[in-house]
């Protein structure tokens, strides 16, 4: 992605700046906004969080704390402001907009929907949260939700806020081991499931995997089930409670927010690192959801009719920011779909825009990428006059997606806006603001106010101007993720000792002469697979407990749909040949491990890894090797065997 020429910006096209109301709606509001919120973050912040939330007592502190206090410190934002983030995303609407959708879902059958307004959805949400409290859940507990794409979903997290439980929704595909994993970490007494979750006509047994998952884990006192499909499903009478009873015994259709204060953690979301177990990122009440709306309402220009979808799903920040809190913040009609962009057929997201007329658009570049491979027709076939806004986000989108997504999709009527920004960054950090914004394929361009990127080059320099290196942010902002739950150092560690003062993001960035940023993708060891997130050291841990393999190294490599695939190489045990079954082997590990989308794509048998003579394994030659690049490979006067190297060339895969 390096070698992207200097290009020339594309003018917003005029459909998108009519009608904005925006605070942002060129480049020049754009640049005093975030000079604005650079020079006084209180002001600027304490501002929007006021007009944008329901504060139970509105702060009067901003931001408290820095980068280089961080180790002994937590960054607070609205600190002694008190409030329940539902009142903001639900209460505050009743009299405006009640009768409004809030939650429009599309199932997974096309033509399946549900429409909740927001009237409808502050009943849920206060019955279930009902429930909950039934069940024992005390404020500040931990809730494990394992849920599929169904607007109950969303209600059990809102649920969970409503009486200041913290949540932790585990994505739905994860496996019951790593389900164990999460329930462990954050020592969580109660879990919501569903019977079964549906997605591209299969079924994936919620219930089950949960129960697998608890298997032994005594501390787990209940398991709330909400019924999808009715298909049967084992019960454990002391501990499975229906949540279709338990609404009904409760009884009520309202039920006051219980007070938080500000940095009170509102949920824990565990996201791959390069090294280790996932983190659990903790997120707080005010800074997420103040950084939610803002982010949600300026990048998107969000208007009062419109259809917004966004396809990611509820278990990955994008679903809690994007789906969940900045829409129903802002009292817009968020759309949930349960299904994926090829089912039935690859015409399905546009069907959805044709038939809800959707206005707003959010999906990854892998999905562009494997529908535009699938011929332009499936496109075309369907009215997508309703679009404004096209969004993309998740990985690095390279030109040629970028372009079919402008021109085959949005008609060149359509800004782009590829946002970049992580788990831990709450929302969206880099990015086109679509009326403001002229864009380039393959930029996510400037920064949001509060977010000030420096690249820092090799020598551990600051760029000034064009230029390319590692991308940190130099400012807290308010939806910064502010530990890692039971494990401050961890945080401290991973992301704020690599250039003391900056959070360090793992990405590489590329500036040009005009300032665009373009990412350049991980230069950690973290993969980036279908926009899903992974840690090369989980796949390793994988490998080596299956029984024919010694030792793994694991790296990615590009992929013209995927972004990139998963390269294993791996030695065998001693007295091993057979190598027939190896990759299913070890892709049924990664399953039961990990989950269905951790899947190895190339496993390639070698003699020993690349090591240097005091043991450490030269990922770099991994890493070129699997890129198909082997005259790259550089320094090897490090190398302990060069011959393993050789032997590794001689057998790559690529
Ligand atoms: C990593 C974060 C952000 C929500 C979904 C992913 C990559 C994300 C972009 C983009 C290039 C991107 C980065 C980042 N990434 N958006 N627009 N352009 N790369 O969240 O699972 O925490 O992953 O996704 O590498 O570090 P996540």
């Amino acid at each position: 992605m390096s070698t992207i020429p200097e290009m020339p910006a594309r003018e917003v096209p005029d459909r998108v700046r009519q009608g904005s109301h925006s605070p942002i709606q060129s480049l020049d509001d754009w640049r005093r906004s975030w000079m604005a919120a650079r020079d006084n973050p209180d002001g600027f912040w304490l501002r929007e969080s006021q007009a944008r939330l329901a504060w139970q007592t509105p702060p009067t502190q901003g931001l408290r704390g820095d980068f280089h206090t961080i180790a002994d410190s937590q960054v607070s934002w609205f600190a002694d402001g008190t409030l329940n983030v539902t009142e903001s995303c639900l209460d505050q609407h009743l009299a405006t907009r009640g009768d409004k959708v809030a939650i429009l879902w599309e199932g997974d059958e096309p033509g399946v929907t549900r429409a909740l307004t927001y009237r409808e959805l502050y009943v849920e949400v206060c019955r279930t949260a009902a429930a909950l409290r039934s069940l024992g859940v005390q404020k500040g507990e931990r809730v494990i939700i394992y849920m599929g794409m169904v607007p109950e979903a969303a209600i059990a997290m809102l649920a969970c806020a409503r009486i200041g439980a913290v949540h932790s929704v585990v994505f739905g595909g994860f496996s019951a081991e790593a389900l164990r994993d999460r329930i462990r970490d954050c020592a969580a007494e109660v879990i919501i499931t569903q019977d079964e979750g549906l997605r591209g006509g299969r079924v994936i047994p919620l219930k089950a995997t949960c129960d697998d998952a608890c298997v032994g884990e005594r501390h787990v006192r209940k398991v709330l089930v909400y019924q999808h499909t009715s298909a049967p499903v084992d019960w454990l009478p002391e501990r499975d409670v229906w949540w279709h009873e338990a609404l009904a015994d409760v009884a009520v259709s309202e039920l006051p927010a219980v007070p938080c204060v500000a940095e009170d953690p509102l949920f824990v979301l565990y996201t791959s690192g390069s090294t280790g177990r996932p983190k659990g990122l903790v997120h707080t009440c005010a800074g997420y959801l103040t950084w939610a709306s803002y982010t949600h309402e300026v990048v998107f220009d969000l208007r009062e009719d419109d259809v917004y979808a966004c396809m990611a799903d509820v278990g990955w920040i994008t679903g809690h920011t994007y789906i969940v809190y900045g829409p129903l913040c802002n009292g817009a009609t968020t759309l949930m779909f349960e299904s994926t962009p090829l089912y039935p057929d690859a015409g399905r997201y546009w069907d959805i825009v044709a038939r809800h007329g959707v206005t707003v658009f959010y999906t990854a570049p892998t999905a562009i990428r494997a529908l535009a491979a699938q011929g332009d027709g499936f496109v075309t076939d369907y009215d997508r006059s309703s679009l404004r806004v096209l969004g993309t986000v998740g990985e690095p989108i390279n030109p040629e997606a970028w372009e079919w997504y402008y021109d085959v999709v949005g008609e060149g009527r359509c800004n782009i806006v590829d946002t970049w920004w992580q788990t831990e960054t709450g929302g969206i950090a880099i990015t086109p603001i679509a009326p403001a914004t002229p864009t380039k394929p393959g930029s996510a361009t400037f920064a949001m106010p509060a977010i000030v990127p420096v690249i820092v080059n090799d020598e551990a320099q600051p760029v000034v101007g064009p230029g390319e290196g590692r991308l940190c942010l130099a400012q807290p902002w308010p939806g910064m993720a502010r530990t890692v739950w039971g494990d401050h150092e961890r945080y401290v560690s991973t992301y704020f000792s690599t250039f003391p003062g900056f959070y360090f993001t793992g990405d590489g960035c590329r500036r040009d002469a005009e300032g665009y940023h373009f990412i350049t993708g991980r230069v950690d060891d973290v993969l980036n697979v279908s926009g899903h997130r992974m840690g090369t050291a989980e796949f390793e841990a994988v490998l080596i407990s299956v029984e024919a393999i010694a030792e793994a190294g694991v790296v990615g490599f590009p992929h013209p749909i995927k972004g990139q695939g998963v390269y294993a190489y791996v030695v065998l045990q001693p007295g091993v040949h057979d190598e027939t079954r190896l990759l299913a082997a070890a892709n049924a590990a990664c399953r039961n491990q990990i989950g269905a989308h951790a899947r190895i794509d190339v496993v390639q048998v070698v003699p020993g890894l690349p090591k240097t003579r005091s043991g450490k394994v030269m990922r770099r030659i991994l890493r070129k090797i699997a890129e198909g690049a082997p005259e790259q490979l550089g320094d090897l006067s490090t190398l302990a065997d060069p011959g393993v190297v050789v032997a590794i060339i001689a057998g790559s895969r690529r």
